[in-house]
């Protein structure tokens, strides 16, 4: 394949303005590679920054769950992360870089995904990281760069790696305090894609008894194809009841996968005495809840756990469950509804803060 000279990016310059540039496609190292990429879908991280840059890293190129082929392979790389052999023409994802130096990489590796000082291509800072982030037609791959082998999938699978990864992490940390089993009632709470992944990959789990939870018709609706058994409209006012009726008690394990205070707020009251509770809803914070110690915590003694992003095995898992989804007939793929080409990322940043869609994606050519 013929390497152009320069190609197409799209940079968040300032929130709410997503400029394309031309740049330079340099030649790469011997550690380096070269990627031309397929897609990217974007993720709510990316929708902040559009909104107000939380993490002051504009000037930036976004994107950071996309796949594309190898075009160019520096002559050091010869293998993935996972040991499994790298060419010219292989499909990769990227994944995150713990930092390998703070207290929790040296002292706490098996728990090496609350690393601060970690890496992912597509949220690095600053013009020399053009070209390090999925939103543009190249990328490229620095030395040292978490790299995983995934030609085996389609290009729409593959888009939904990352936030999947999201997903195997926390039903992992879930499993620590809960013994999922068919007849488990597992209710989610908040259905847009991390939710969605979530209920999918627990139906793979085998359980039969999923109750999906959000305000919007239109999820819930996708959620019974995803493998939801039941569903429940969260905003209404009797909808703790429901919950009670349809588990005989409440729930005995309940993710909360919202994002709204409110929400995390009444998600406790789903649980059933005895049950378990995962929260997963906030990468960023948007503000304190509330809850009743003794009524939605002591008195029921619920088990809770929190989930963080992902390691490099969650992302090896996420490779399985996904395919098993699509092996099982599960439409997982029809969780990407827009598709943009990167001259109208503004277009697609505005469509996912519409909520009218569920994963949107930037596709090539
Ligand atoms: N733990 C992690 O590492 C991690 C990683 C990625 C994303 N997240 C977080 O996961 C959350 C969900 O991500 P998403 O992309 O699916 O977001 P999303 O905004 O598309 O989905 C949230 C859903 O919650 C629903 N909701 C709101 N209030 C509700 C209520 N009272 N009852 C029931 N449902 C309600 C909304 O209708 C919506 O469908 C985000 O807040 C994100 O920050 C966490
Ligand atoms: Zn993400
Ligand atoms: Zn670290």
């Amino acid at each position: 394949m013929a390497i152009p000279a320069t190609c197409r990016i799209s940079v968040l310059e300032e929130p709410g303005k997503m400029t394309l540039k031309e740049v330079p496609v340099p030649a790469i190292t011997d550690e380096e590679i070269l990627v031309k990429v397929e897609g990217c879908g974007i993720c709510g991280t990316d929708v902040h920054e559009y909104k107000g840059d939380p993490f002051k890293y504009c000037p930036v190129q976004l994107g950071h769950e996309g796949t594309g082929e190898i075009v160019a392979l520096g002559r050091n790389v010869t293998k993935d992360f996972t040991g499994k052999p790298l060419k010219v023409g292989d499909k990769i994802v990227t994944g995150l870089k713990p930092c390998g130096e703070c207290d929790t990489c040296r002292f706490h590796p098996e728990i090496k995904e609350l690393c601060n000082g970690g890496e992912i291509f597509g949220l690095l800072p600053g013009a020399e990281h053009y070209l390090n982030g999925w939103f543009g037609e190249y990328m490229k791959v620095n030395a040292g760069g978490v790299v995983f082998n995934v030609s085996d999938m389609d290009r729409d699978l593959r888009i939904l790696i990352e936030p999947a990864a999201v997903i195997v992490h926390a039903v992992e940390q879930a499993k620590q305090i809960f013994n999922f089993k068919f007849g488990s009632y597992v209710l989610v709470q908040g259905c847009g894609p991390i939710g969605l992944l979530l209920l999918t990959m627990v139906r793979c789990l085998g359980v039969r008894n999923i109750i999906a939870c959000d305000g919007d018709a239109n999820r819930l609706e996708f959620a019974k194809k995803l493998g939801a058994r039941y569903t429940v409209n969260g905003l209404a006012g009797d909808a703790v009841e429901e919950v009670a009726e349809i588990t005989g008690g409440g729930a005995e394990m309940v993710f909360q996968c919202t994002g709204s205070p409110k929400a995390a707020s009444r998600a406790w009251k789903y649980v059933r005495r005895g049950g378990s509770f995962c929260e997963l809803g906030f990468f960023t914070n948007n503000g304190d809840t509330t809850y009743s110690p003794h009524l939605d915590m002591c008195n029921k003694q619920v088990k809770a756990c929190g989930s963080w992003t992902y390691q490099a095995g969650d992302w090896v898992q996420s490779f399985d469950f996904l395919k098993e989804a699509q092996e099982r007939g599960l439409p997982v793929t029809d969780l990407i509804t827009h598709k943009y080409p990167l001259d109208r990322m503004g277009e697609a940043m505005e469509m996912n803060i519409s909520m009218k869609g569920l994963k949107i994606a930037y596709v090539a050519g």
